[in-house]
């Protein structure tokens, strides 16, 4: 309603900006449904009575519109306005969703773990808001590449290679896993802190490494190669997928090039042996780009990245989704990206606060960093013995419960807030929760059992509450919008569980299938249309929608 209110505004009066302009419900049924005041406001700038000023408006409106009082816009939602919308809306292939990305492309980095260490629920949030960023972008018509930016370069390697070598056994080193490799890094990580000999042995390893060492690139590449099929387990599961794995040392070749770039444009001064980038005139401290060592770090991998993204896919927008420990990171980085000349991508950063685990913070020494696989296992565990309880014994429903629970456990909130997961909030029937969801879904594709086939027609919008859902429904483009203008899945899940209330008010106070037969059918093309709606957003959020529970 605001949006349409705001272009008959604009309509009016060109050149001035009217994004402030609000239609709230009418006080007064008998008025209408909605009012907009906003004409008084305007007289000033405007130069004009506000009842004019109201008049223009109304005579622009798609709705039916009166003016009463001083300026006050009142507004009526005919039926048959209401109708001819929904039955664009549910005519449209993309549910009404404004392919405002056509011709676009972006770049969403996301997930992006260390190899050769199993994922852990630290990392849920980077792929499941990554996720569901990349679903919805895709939705509006972007053309996204999802890349998974693999920490896959740097010391671990030297520690990793001497402790395969020399921690594992025979059977161990040819059945290898992503645990073993996570096993032998920890032995050889302690013995290089006992040893000094170990830790030069495991220095050589890495820097035969770097310098192409033929026996030990190839075990790298094994490792790399055993950990992204261990990842993409995880992602199965999750339901992500990634064009490109792109990892650190995918950029290693390239970040000699970038430092050089920013010494000959004088960006970069030595201090103590390093090479820096001072940004304490922007108040960002001074970011290195070459340690003392002569290595490389993760700025300069980062800048080398995205001179290599804007050369292959030339995106207009980079998405980086992690954790808001990384913000100081990514301002720099950015900064000096825009300095190094990259001016025409647009560089977002999508922060998200940490994640706590049944009221306690996730660490290693709390001993409760629980592996990824362990969380999805228990939520599936729980999940199957609810519905055993009913007799289901059905597996792959308990997954897709079990997945979307801890999904939607994140989703829900604003990327930016700290979480905490808990399993009887996640699994709720009755709050706002994946299964809630999904319930509601279910429960709309047996009443459609119920009612068999009903031809396309008109839908109920007579009743207040059949209007009300009607109105929501067409929210459904706007809020796909908003998500991604702002970078939260949470706007999108929060439109989907608001609907799915309003459609319980409207379902408990409005009988379907017991209606004559032309409301029936009018009532269950709302709902049908509903179900499409629900259905379609739990998609973008990487949600399945199984028709039974
Ligand atoms: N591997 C990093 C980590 O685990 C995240 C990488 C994010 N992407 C990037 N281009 N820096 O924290």
């Amino acid at each position: 309603m605001n949006g349409i209110v705001q272009q008959a505004f604009e309509q009016a009066f060109p050149g001035e900006d009217f994004s402030f302009v609000r239609v709230l419900p009418a006080t007064d049924p008998r008025f209408g449904d909605f009012q907009c005041n906003d004409a008084l406001k305007l007289a000033k700038t405007l130069k004009l009575p506000p009842r004019a000023i109201a008049e223009k408006v109304a005579a622009r409106l798609p709705v039916k519109a009166e003016v009463a009082g001083p300026g006050f816009i009142n507004i009526t939602i005919e039926p048959a306005w209401l109708d001819g919308r929904l039955r664009e809306l549910g005519a449209d292939a993309n549910l009404g969703i404004v392919q405002q990305g056509r011709g676009k492309k972006v770049v969403i980095d996301y997930s992006s773990p260390n190899a050769a260490k199993q994922m852990h629920i630290g990392h849920i949030r980077s792929t499941v808001i990554g996720g569901a960023l990349d679903r919805i972008f895709r939705a509006l018509g972007y053309d996204v590449v999802a890349d998974n930016h693999l920490g896959d370069w740097g010391t671990q390697f030297g520690i990793l290679i001497k402790g395969y070598r020399e921690c594992l056994s025979a059977d161990e080193r040819e059945h290898l896993t992503v645990a073993n490799l996570e096993k032998c890094y920890v032995l050889s990580a302690a013995k290089a802190k006992e040893s000094e000999e170990w830790k030069d042995e495991c220095r050589r390893e890495l820097v035969k490494l770097q310098q192409g060492d033929r026996e030990n690139l190839a075990l790298w590449k094994r490792f790399i190669d055993i950990s992204i099929g261990e990842f993409e387990r995880m992602y199965d599961k999750l339901g992500v997928k990634f064009d490109t794995y792109r990892g650190e040392s995918y950029y290693n070749p390239m970040m000699p090039g970038v430092v050089a770039k920013l010494q000959e444009l004088g960006l970069a001064e030595e201090s103590e042996g390093a090479l820096i980038v001072n940004l304490e005139g922007e108040g960002l401290g001074v970011a290195i780009v070459r340690k003392s060592d002569g290595g490389y770090n993760y700025t300069t991998s980062d800048l080398a990245c995205v001179e290599s993204r804007v050369r292959d896919y030339n995106p207009e927008r980079i998405i980086y989704v992690t954790d808001d420990r990384q913000q100081l990171h990514f301002r720099q980085f950015f900064s000096i990206a825009r300095k190094l000349g990259f001016k025409d991508v647009q560089l977002v950063h999508v922060p998200f606060g940490l994640m706590s685990y049944q009221g306690k913070a996730i660490s290693t020494r709390e001993g409760n960093l629980i592996k990824l696989d362990d969380l999805l296992s228990e939520a599936v565990r729980r999940c199957a013995a609810t519905l055993a309880e009913r007799g289901n014994a059905d597996e792959r429903l308990a997954e897709q419960i079990g997945y979307g629970a801890v999904k939607y456990a994140d989703l829900s909130h604003d990327p930016a807030t700290a979480i905490d997961f808990n399993w009887d909030k996640a699994l709720a029937l009755d709050g706002n929760s994946g299964p809630y969801l999904q319930y509601a879904y279910a429960r709309v594709c047996s009443l459609k059992d119920k009612a068999g086939e009903v031809a396309p027609g008109a839908f109920a919008v007579a009743t207040p509450f059949e209007k009300q859902l009607a109105l929501q429904l067409l929210k459904f483009p706007s809020a796909v919008a908003r998500a991604a203008e702002a970078y939260k899945p949470s706007v999108l899940a929060e439109y989907l569980y608001q609907t799915c209330q309003l459609y319980s008010s409207f379902y408990q106070n409005s009988p379907v299938l017991k209606s004559e037969p032309e409301l029936r059918d009018a009532r269950l093309r709302l709902c049908g249309l509903f179900g499409e709606i629900l259905r379609k957003g739990l998609e973008l959020l990487g949600i399945e929608t199984p028709s039974r529970i």
